[in-house]
């Protein structure tokens, strides 16, 4: 088995502190909401301008600006721990969930399992829409803190499942999923696991060489630190030949040439890889984004950056524990993750909470210049690379002023 080298490299502080340096947001706010979305760093930032320059003086053609897609998608493979074969440049999760969920070979009769109640609307929706093919959907409930429940999803798994779908991390709590366990029980009955992976990308370690995940959907508008509407999905090669997408269009179809105005003959031939996912033109900006934020991520390493955020959040529960605040996401064990929230589950949604607690706190870090959310009516911190043990503190002092007030 590949070894990760992406992941591997041991945490030293300095790198971070200069990743964080590069932040312009973080002179101004302690930025604690990676969960809801990225900040640029100077670098991503001037990757996109040059791309705004080509583009102004027609300074670059279409095969110019592709070795970006072509640089991301290297380079999130890297990250993970695959061939870039295995990698299709996508939208955002949505679209890598809905693109598997019509490739899939499917019967009426035929289920997919989620725990629906634990997962984003994005990978709840797309299954539901299976119901118009007659497909059954199986919606587990979760364990009762919120997390996916793994033990019981694997129980509703039977013959006629295709699809087990989960987070790798929640949006809300922000429990990790063992997708070790749920990845076994799927490969032995031979079912596939798709991830949606869009919190736990770039900011915890993944290796898709050693995990037994069969498909990764994410975006890069959150932990992969680039822009909006841009990418990526991975299919395990064991897969790829059964899954036939429902959309079609050039980059998907093999012509051993890359000319995109170029057509071969009616009777196509798809990609023999991820790339017959790809649709139509690329989010340029996106993969010029990428291209520079996966970088510095490499020069990170994931497993680096994963031991620097649990501490973090580690502390931040500690912190918040003292404060007499019960944290949803234990500090310890295989459901901890970058992610800190507290408050009662589902006493409210997006941005509110009826807890009389969420408001009052919520405001006063507003007012200190702490970003954060409020989902599932709780409040939501989020760690990631350029966050420090000074975040932490300043997070506990606010929110101990905050409980003071009360
Ligand atoms: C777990 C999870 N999945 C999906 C999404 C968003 O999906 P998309 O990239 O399709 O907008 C979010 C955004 O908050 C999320 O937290």
């Amino acid at each position: 088995m590949m070894k990760n080298q992406a992941a591997a490299r041991p945490f030293q502080v300095r790198p971070f502190e200069q990743f964080r340096a590069g932040f312009p947001a973080l002179r101004r706010q302690t930025y604690l909401s990676i969960c809801d979305k990225m900040i640029l760093h100077d670098r991503v930032r001037r990757g996109v301008e040059d791309f705004l320059d080509h583009l102004a003086l027609a300074s670059a053609n279409r095969v110019d600006h592709e070795v970006k897609v072509v640089g991301a998608r290297q380079k999130f493979a890297r990250l993970m721990n695959a061939e870039a074969s295995t990698i299709a440049a996508v939208r955002n999760v949505s679209d890598g969930i809905n693109a598997v969920a019509w490739a899939m070979p499917m019967t009426e009769g035929d289920n997919v399992v989620v725990c629906a109640d634990a997962e984003h609307p994005n990978n709840v929706y797309p299954w539901l829409r299976l119901k118009r093919r007659g497909n059954e959907v199986r919606i587990v409930p979760p364990r009762p803190d919120g997390a996916p429940h793994v033990e019981a999803m694997i129980e509703a798994v039977d013959g006629r499942t295709r699809i087990v779908s989960c987070a790798s991390v929640t949006f809300a709590p922000g429990h990790r999923t063992d997708i070790a366990r749920l990845g076994e029980a799927c490969r032995a009955r031979g079912v596939f696991l798709l991830v949606d992976g869009v919190q736990s990308a770039g900011i915890l370690a993944h290796d898709f060489a050693a995990e037994p995940i069969d498909g990764f959907a994410t975006s890069t508008s959150k932990g992969l630190l680039g822009l909006y509407g841009f990418g990526f999905l991975y299919v395990s090669p064991k897969w790829i030949d059964r899954l036939e997408p429902a959309y079609l269009s050039r980059p998907a179809v093999h012509m051993r040439c890359d000319d995109h105005s170029t057509m071969g003959g009616h009777d196509y031939e798809l990609q023999p890889d991820s790339r017959r996912f790809e649709l139509g033109s690329y989010n340029l900006a996106g993969a010029y984004a990428a291209d520079v934020s996966l970088g510095l991520l490499l020069d990170l390493g994931t497993r680096a950056i994963e031991e620097r955020v649990l501490p973090l959040a580690r502390a931040l529960n500690e912190g918040l524990a003292a404060l007499g605040l019960a944290s949803a996401v234990p500090s310890e064990g295989p459901s901890q993750s970058h992610i800190v929230t507290f408050g009662a589950l589902d006493a409210g949604g997006h941005g509110f909470s009826s807890d009389p607690m969420i408001a009052p706190i919520s405001e006063r870090l507003m007012d200190a210049g702490i970003a954060h959310t409020i989902r599932r009516g709780q409040l939501r911190f989020a760690f990631h690379a350029y966050n420090n043990e000074d975040d932490v503190e300043r997070v506990v002092r606010c929110v101990g002023e905050a409980i003071k007030r009360l």
